[in-house]
């Protein structure tokens, strides 16, 4: 990337030698993104993250009156667009169906299928959870609606790189993705399908992205991106045994230390490097601050909203109560971690929980 920046500050859409150097690096990135997800080079159209993907799915394929099936827990940047058009001034908005998730935050295909009707025109399922990492019956759900001929789309922000995610083995429509949740940087990722040309674009303008997206290429980003994807192919599968292991062992070590710790989801459809856990007569954000001050970053199961904490709307879909919302903490582990590194947030959180639940603060 730092390259680029310096030395080849050319831009794509230019015919001279500068210019082709730079669409040449974006066509190799985009060669990097398809190949990484089993799709075709020509099927991959690069955008400003996963929200503008998301985005650009669902305000360029829906409109007035259509219907679509989701399900409750969604990323904010699938179900903000969803409200909005839903709740369009002027009336004959968008009608959607959120599917409900059990309490290991999964969702049924079945549920899914039984929710399609005759003027459903798109569902849309995340691959994988950003906060429980819950893995969604993703394969069954596009083959029901390849067979019921309804357009489908997954948001695979989080799933690509840390489990399969194989277009050749999975018929989406449409796959929503983000460099910075593979290693790569911010503000870049792809909306990929085969067939994009069906979508009206959401940014207009000189036509980039075959279309799709107008506006010159952020080169530099999109490099970072490729090469982000080739190293995913390269050592992805190592990278997410190496997380599982070290997230296994925060779990094991959470279990043995403070008795009555309960995890979120079903460890069986979980990424392996995401623990979604609650403590009892806690709160997630006095343990996230105690925990920040000894130099670990996690989340809480709650969003801090103009100064009002709020539990988090997934763990409610599952049906926790907002105090166990509220109580809950994000794990996540990966790059850069040791098994000394879990072992001291296992210690740290023997002493800051009892403390926390005794109202003693951290
Ligand atoms: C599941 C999911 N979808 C979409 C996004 C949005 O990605 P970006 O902020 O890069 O647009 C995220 C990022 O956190 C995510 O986790």
């Amino acid at each position: 990337m730092a390259e680029v920046l310096r030395e080849e500050y050319g831009n794509p859409s230019s015919v001279y030698a500068e210019g082709a150097a730079a669409r040449a690096r974006v066509e190799a990135a985009r060669a990097e993104v398809a190949a990484l997800l089993g799709a075709r080079p020509a099927d991959v159209r690069f955008t400003s993250g996963a929200t503008e993907a998301n985005n650009t799915v669902i305000a360029g394929l829906l409109g007035p009156g259509d219907h679509v099936v989701t399900s409750a827990v969604e990323h904010p940047s699938v179900d903000a667009p969803l409200r909005f058009l839903e709740s369009r001034p002027g009336g004959g908005g968008l009608r959607v169906t959120r599917v409900a998730p059990d309490a290991t935050g999964r969702v049924e295909a079945e549920a899914i299928a039984a929710a399609i009707r005759p003027e459903t025109r798109l569902v849309t399922l995340i691959w994988a959870n950003n906060e429980t990492g819950a893995i969604q019956p993703v394969e069954s759900v596009a083959s029901v609606c390849r067979e019921r001929g309804v357009t489908f789309h997954s948001d695979a922000t989080q799933a690509v790189a840390k489990t399969e995610v194989d277009l050749r083995q999975v018929p989406c429509d449409f796959v929503s993705c983000s460099a910075h949740k593979l290693g790569g940087p911010k503000g870049v990722g792809a909306l990929v399908g085969a067939d994009n040309a069906r979508l009206a674009p959401l940014l207009r303008g000189g036509g980039q992205e075959r279309g799709l997206r107008g506006g010159t290429e952020n080169v530099a980003s999109i490099v970072g991106f490729g090469v982000a994807c080739a190293l995913a192919r390269k050592e992805g599968e190592a990278r997410a045994a190496r997380a599982r292991t070290l997230r296994d062992r925060l779990w094991a070590g959470l279990q043995r230390e403070l008795p009555g710790v309960g995890w979120n989801g079903d460890p069986a459809h979980t990424l392996g490097n995401t623990l979604n856990v609650r403590f009892a007569g806690v709160e997630g954000e006095v343990l996230v601050q105690a925990l920040d001050l000894e130099g670990v970053a996690v989340s809480a199961g709650a969003a801090c909203h103009s100064g009002a904490i709020e539990p988090s709307g997934v763990l409610l879909a599952m049906g926790l109560t907002p105090q166990e919302a509220r109580g809950s903490l994000r794990f996540s582990t990966g790059a850069g971690l040791s098994e000394a590194d879990i072992d001291r947030v296992i210690t740290l959180l023997r002493t800051l929980v009892p403390r926390v639940q005794a109202g003693e603060g951290a």
